[in-house]
């Protein structure tokens, strides 16, 4: 994996300490984390005492628009057609767009005492996300850093996931407040980084990894997005846009490419009809798949427990 620069380092630090989601999410442990050489921060957000979590993984990328929350959607119906327990953390607090993509419009977070209750997809896929809380999912959401800081805390420790095998967490854009507090705050055992042909790949991946190495939070790999049509009338695979960088980048980040998904109307389609689960297709990305699966268990003990 490329290494950060000492300049990089020092302005992700100084992000970091100022204002950004060290401080926002709260700064208990950071002192000590500091006071012994770590370069992570605060410590993790507890978990709900009605939540089992087995697995955490995060769907990022240093772009907008490229399509990770449809990643998210497909990497969330492929594991439950697999069998597994699943739920979605839309951490994308300001422009969610889980719920729309799952038919939740007019769904709500219920509260049991203290703890958020998930909404249900109709196939039992649980989801928490800011567009379950409002009245009205066109009202903008505008919240600062600490704020936004606080509802991840509460979508993770407030809410009683129950028994789950796979959290998948959705992230918004770039390398802001909010996937700082999620990587630094939650298990996430990897991050799955998703970027398209027509951008600058390299600076799309490469920021995703510097901040995930930053973090220490393993990048289990790249998928690539929108990288073909195919053609409806012969089959044959179309590249708009060309050559893609997809195999240099991931060469040089020493990372593997997990996936390439088409660009497919029927795929928006079923993404704004509220129908990804009843209308992806099969397999879409097997080796992200069989890669979370791998992972091991956030609940077993490991052997220097
Ligand atoms: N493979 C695809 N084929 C067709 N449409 C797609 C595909 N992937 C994503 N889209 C559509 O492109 C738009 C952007 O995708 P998406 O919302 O997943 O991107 P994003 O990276 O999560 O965006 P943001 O940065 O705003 O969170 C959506 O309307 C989505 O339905
Ligand atoms: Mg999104």
């Amino acid at each position: 994996m490329a290494q950060l620069s000492d300049e990089e380092r020092e302005a992700i630090r100084q992000e970091m300490s100022g204002g950004g989601a060290q401080g926002a999410a709260g700064s208990e442990g950071a002192g000590d984390a500091q006071a012994a050489g770590q370069e992570t921060g605060p410590d993790l957000f507890e978990m709900n005492p009605l939540s089992q979590v087995h697995h955490m993984v995060g769907v990022v990328s240093g772009k907008g628009g490229v399509g990770k929350s449809m990643v998210t959607g497909v990497i969330a119906v492929e594991l439950a057609r697999a069998g597994h327990t699943v739920a979605v953390l839309d951490a994308d607090i300001t422009g969610p767009s889980i719920p729309t993509m799952f038919g939740l419009g007019g769904s709500y977070l219920t509260a049991l005492g203290d703890n958020i209750m998930p909404a249900r997809t109709k196939g039992g896929i649980q989801v928490v996300s800011t567009n379950l809380m409002l009245t009205d999912e066109r009202e903008p959401v505008i919240w600062r850093g600490p704020v936004l800081a606080g509802a991840l805390k509460q979508f993770y420790s407030d809410t009683a996931w129950g028994d789950v095998d796979y959290l998948v967490c959705d992230m918004p854009p770039g390398t802001g407040d909010v996937p700082l507090t999620v990587m630094q705050s939650m298990p996430i055992e990897g991050v799955v980084c998703v970027t398209s042909p027509q951008e600058l790949v390299q600076v799309v991946v490469g920021k995703s990894v510097r901040m995930a190495q930053m973090m220490q939070v393993p990048v289990l790999g790249i998928v690539e997005n929108m990288s073909y049509v195919t053609c409806p009338d012969c089959g044959r695979k179309i590249y708009p846009f060309g050559d893609s960088h997809l195999e240099e980048t991931a060469r040089r980040y020493g990372l593997p490419v997990l996936g390439r998904m088409p660009m497919d109307p029927a795929l928006a389609a079923a993404a704004d009809a509220g129908r990804i689960e009843e209308d992806l297709p099969e397999n879409m990305l097997p080796d992200v798949i069989a890669m979370i699966e791998d992972l091991p268990d956030l609940l077993e003990p490991t052997p220097e427990d």
